[in-house]
């Protein structure tokens, strides 16, 4: 009792001397205390800043059994904010046998006394300090060792089986404000007071981190950075609210077990490895998830940096530390920052497993976003770990990959480390499952270069990805990359042409109309600027046999404004703007199997519609023979910023296959006349009558006539336009001349003659259109058409007709030659006499006929004349002509010879 108050007192005079009189006085003060504690090395509480040492080895101790335990005078008084600091200069206490027995200086394996010392240690928050077990240290340490502690709770036992001069040991205690102590607490503990977790109410180390987002936890050993105690069994669990959880050190040494002693000559430092059957004895697991019932992302043990990062899944890790009950006063354990690594992004898809992504179309579009993205792994995985990504388009669509960030590192944390290339890769599929036979690319750590930006399109409706880990990896992949994914509608209306993005064949025999857009998919407009324009060529092709024309009406036209499309649209075909042309690929009259013609060579022959407006009326282009292209032309230098993702049209039309083989030919060559039968009676056994139909005949014409058209034969079977209609256009007329149904049929009757003026209104080769169009059955129309050249008697001076070729045959023949037959009326109408009395009416039908002196070409007294009497007057007149000319000679013999004998004698008379 008066003991223990002595010393009270003395260190209270230490404490002022050291504080008044400074850190000169402190050996003397310690060398006073060590005389006067000479006998009490043993069972004391001990003062802060009192140095202790090992009883002195005297006689009476020597080879005996020795404990001595020391108590530390409590914090009572100082702020709570201090920590006590055992300081350990010298200790040698027995030896490590394994990691549950410490042994005596030699071999004597019998013994199995227990030697040592424990650190019974205290807990500052729940006062704590009853740990059943404290486990031992043993061995010897030549460097320096600390021990901390929150409070001076602190019991240190020290036992010897056999006191000699080979058991020694001295330490001394410092208490220290905390925020000196930053190893411990870091910088401003003050501002961060669960920085280093709460520790659970009546656990010694059990600690809970609730939001390691906002501050960077600590998770430490217990005593850190002391040696941490024996026999420990530390739970730390720790949360950082949002994912990905990870924990990392940053300079901080690392040693658990880092060195065993059982061997007393060598002491070898261990590197730090991994697994439980490299650290049995102490260790720190970690698990990936809440509690020890997660997946072990691992166990680590040894000393020095420790090499990498761990990173959780999701946003809660649990740690667990374990100390074996026997060790060495050597190991310092571990500090790992907890904290929060932001690669977390939300995928639109559904996940099969750990990492199967079912990435689809349809869950895109119902997350709103244009397109999908993907990460690489950027938490840690075990080795041997497959993650997919199967992007999944709807029936018609493609897919593209690309990655706008891509690195490719060697493999910093591997779990499993191989020998070889290829420890980790990434393989994309143009398929829906890893099928080898279309293996688009593989990116591998060792030898890939990563391909940032670059599309990667599937031909189908789907596109496999599939990273591959042989080693594992503790903090994410080696290959790190951003993937973007997105879907077009790849649905063509046409026939898509292998090899080529847009191009489209409509054929007669899979549609005979219908409509089409510029391509849906706008991954065709994404051109680097400066290549080729993008081109899409639209072909529409038939056969003679089923139809003879195509109809395509181009019905809207959305091209974007300046400044995308710079010039007016003035010189259509050359200028650099978009357009759209249409051409023939087989000149008239050719089969399919005569080369095309190339927009370039249809232009020089200025065959080409070239419409480039931007928002222009339809436009209805009716082809000449049985093929038809279309195509699309966008300039490069701005498709992909005026026309990639951008949905609308930039064209729409319709087409149809027109006049099939019910119609009969389609073009036909001038002639003096000729006539349409609609229908064309050669097709009608072997053609099935089509529901509808549209015939369009173009009539060419001689130059210089007139056209005289009439309708020989029409029948409607009603008066319905639907049964039937009939136009007639003049070259470049959009409207009808004529048009004519059932109901108003007898107007058809009186038609005008149409002038070579009308026919030809440029100049060009005369023609005129007739299109029956028939929306019914096409057998309940029928009709014929006939029509008759027709050229003009020359007129006089005062505009009278020329009509004297029957009075003088001589001049006049000259300038009316060929005028056979002139019709009535006074439009000095001609045809060629074969025309006259053929059965059909080919003079047109002239009213005041009682004025005109010449008869029509069928009139009976013509016709009567003709036909009846043709031959017999004929032989009549020829032998009346020959009686004649007999007589005549006769007459001229007769009248010669009387001269001869008259005139002579006139003559002689005259002479
Ligand atoms: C110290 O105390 C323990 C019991 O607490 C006792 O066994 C031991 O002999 C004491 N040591 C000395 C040197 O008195
Ligand atoms: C203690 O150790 C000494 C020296 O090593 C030895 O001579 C002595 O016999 C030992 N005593 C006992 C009780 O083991
Ligand atoms: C440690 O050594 C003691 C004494 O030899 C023995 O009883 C014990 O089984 C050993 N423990 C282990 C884990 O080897
Ligand atoms: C999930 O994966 C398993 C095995 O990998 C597979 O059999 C199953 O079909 C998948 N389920 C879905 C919805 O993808
Ligand atoms: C693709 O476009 C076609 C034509 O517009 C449409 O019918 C089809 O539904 C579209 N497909 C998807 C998946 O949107
Ligand atoms: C096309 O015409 C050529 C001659 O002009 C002929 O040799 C060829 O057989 C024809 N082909 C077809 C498919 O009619
Ligand atoms: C005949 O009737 C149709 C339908 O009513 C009409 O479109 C057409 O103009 C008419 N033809 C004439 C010559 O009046
Ligand atoms: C010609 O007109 C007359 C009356 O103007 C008419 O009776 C006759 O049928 C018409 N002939 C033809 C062929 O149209």
């Amino acid at each position: 009792m008066n003991k223990s108050k002595g010393n009270r007192s003395l260190y209270t005079l230490v404490f002022i001397v050291v504080c008044s009189v400074g850190l000169v006085n402190i050996e003397a003060t310690n060398l006073q205390a060590r005389k006067n504690g000479q006998k009490d090395h043993c069972n004391k509480t001990v003062d802060i800043y009192e140095d202790v040492s090992s009883p002195d080895l005297m006689p009476e101790n020597f080879g005996k059994p020795l404990t001595c335990w020391y108590r530390f005078r409590s914090f009572r008084g100082t702020p709570k904010d201090w920590i006590l600091r055992i300081k350990f200069n010298k200790f040698k206490v027995g030896t490590l046998l394994n990691a549950s027995h410490c042994q005596g200086g030699y071999m004597q394996v019998r013994v199995v006394a227990v030697l040592g010392m424990s650190i019974v240690d205290g807990n500052a928050k729940t006062d704590v300090s009853n740990r059943k077990e404290p486990g031992m240290f043993c061995g010897e340490t030549e460097q320096p060792q600390t021990f901390m502690s929150e409070t001076s709770f602190v019991k240190i036992v020290f036992h010897v089986d056999n006191f000699t001069d080979q058991t020694y040991f001295s330490f001394d205690t410092k208490a220290e404000q905390q925020l000196v102590v930053y190893l411990r607490y870091g910088q401003h503990p003050e501002l961060y007071p669960n920085r280093r977790g709460e520790v659970v109410q009546g656990s010694y180390c059990e600690r809970i981190f609730r939001d390691c987002r906002l501050q960077t936890c600590y998770v430490q050993s217990p005593a850190y950075p002391g040696v941490y105690p024996r026999n420990l069994h530390c739970r730390y669990y720790l949360n950082t609210r949002l994912p990905f959880i990870k924990l990392y050190i940053e300079n901080e040494e690392f040693n658990i077990d880092g060195q065993r002693c059982e061997n007393i000559m060598t002491c070898p430092m261990r590197p730090i490895s991994s697994g439980q059957e490299n650290c049995p004895y102490d260790y720190i697991k970690i698990y990936d998830g809440k509690n020890e019932f997660s997946p072990v992302i691992g166990t680590f043990c040894g000393m020095g940096k420790f090499p990498y990062s761990i990173i959780g899944t999701s946003q809660d890790l649990f740690v667990e530390f374990v100390s074996s009950p026997a060790g060495p006063l050597l190991n310092t354990g571990f500090h790992f920052n907890v904290g929060n690594w932001p690669g977390h992004v939300d995928t639109a898809g559904s996940r099969n497993g750990t990492c199967d992504w079912l990435l689809s179309s349809e869950s895109l579009r119902a997350s709103g976003d244009s397109e999908g993205i993907f990460l690489s792994v950027a938490h840690w995985y075990p080795p041997h770990t497959s993650c997919t990504y199967l992007m999944q388009g709807e029936e018609g669509e493609i897919v593209r990959l690309y990655f706008p960030s891509f690195r490719i590192n060697r493999i910093e944390s591997p779990i499993k480390p191989i020998d070889g290339d290829c420890g980790e890769s990434l393989t994309l599929y143009d398929a829906s499952w890893p099928n080898d036979a279309k293996i688009i690319k593989t990116f591998c750590d060792t030898f890939s270069k990563p391909m940032e930006k670059h599309d990667f399109v599937s031909s189908g409706n789907a596109l496999f990805v599939r990273f591959e880990s042989k080693t594992g990896s503790y903090s994410g992949s080696s290959l790190y990359y951003w993937a973007h994914y997105d879907f077009f509608n790849n649905t063509k209306l046409g026939e898509p042409v292998p090899g080529k993005p847009c191009d489209e064949v409509f054929a007669s025999w899979k549609t005979t109309k219908g409509w089409l857009r510029s391509p849906l998919n706008t991954l065709v407009y994404k051109q680097p600027p400066n290549s080729e324009d993008v081109q899409c060529l639209y072909r529409f092709v038939t056969d003679k046999r089923l139809y003879a024309r195509v109809i395509l009406t181009i019905n809207r036209i959305h091209f974007k404004d300046h400044p995308y499309n710079p010039g007016p649209c003035t010189n259509c075909l050359e200028d650099r703007i978009d357009k759209l042309v249409v051409w023939e690929p087989l000149p008239a009259g050719v089969n399919s199997s005569h080369p095309a013609i190339t927009l370039t060579k249809a232009a020089q022959m200025g065959e080409v519609t070239c419409i480039c407006n931007r928002h222009t009326r339809p436009t209805q282009i009716i082809s000449k023979g049985e093929q038809l292209n279309l195509q699309l032309i966008v300039d490069s230098a701005h498709s992909a910023l005026s026309y990639f993702k951008h949905n609308a049209a930039l064209f729409e039309a319709t087409y149809e296959f027109v006049h099939g083989p019910l119609c009969g030919p389609s073009l036909i060559q001038p002639t003096t006349d000729g006539d349409i039968h609609y229908p064309f009676y050669e097709a009608i056994g072997y053609v099935e009558p089509p529901k509808s139909i549209r015939c369009i005949w173009e009539i060419k014409v001689n130059r210089d006539r007139d056209l005289w058209i009439h309708f020989d034969r029409v029948k409607f079977a009603s008066k319905s336009c639907d049964d039937g209609i009939v136009d007639i256009f003049l070259k470049d007329k959009a409207e009808s001349f004529l048009s004519v149904c059932g109901e108003n049929v007898s107007l058809a009757k009186e038609l005008p003659i149409l002038s070579a003026a009308q026919l030809s209104p440029d100049g060009a080769e005369p023609a005129i259109t007739v299109q029956f169009v028939g929306r019914t059955s096409p057998t309940r129309a029928a009709f014929k058409i006939a029509w008759t050249e027709l050229f003009h008697l020359p007129r006089n001076t005062d505009g009278s007709l020329k009509t004297s070729r029957l009075t003088e045959a001589g001049s006049a023949a000259e300038i009316i030659e060929g005028c056979e037959f002139t019709c009535p009326g006074d439009a000095g109408l001609c045809i060629p006499a074969r025309l006259v009395c053929n059965g059909v009416v080919n003079c047109p039908n002239v009213s005041n006929i009682e004025g005109s002196s010449f008869l029509s070409d069928e009139s009976d007294e013509l016709c009567v004349q003709e036909t009846h009497n043709d031959i017999n007057w004929l032989y009549i007149a020829l032998a009346g002509v020959g009686t004649v000319l007999v007589l005549c000679f006769l007459c001229v013999c007769i009248y010669r010879k009387c001269c001869r004998y008259c005139c002579s004698d006139d003559d002689d008379d005259d002479d």
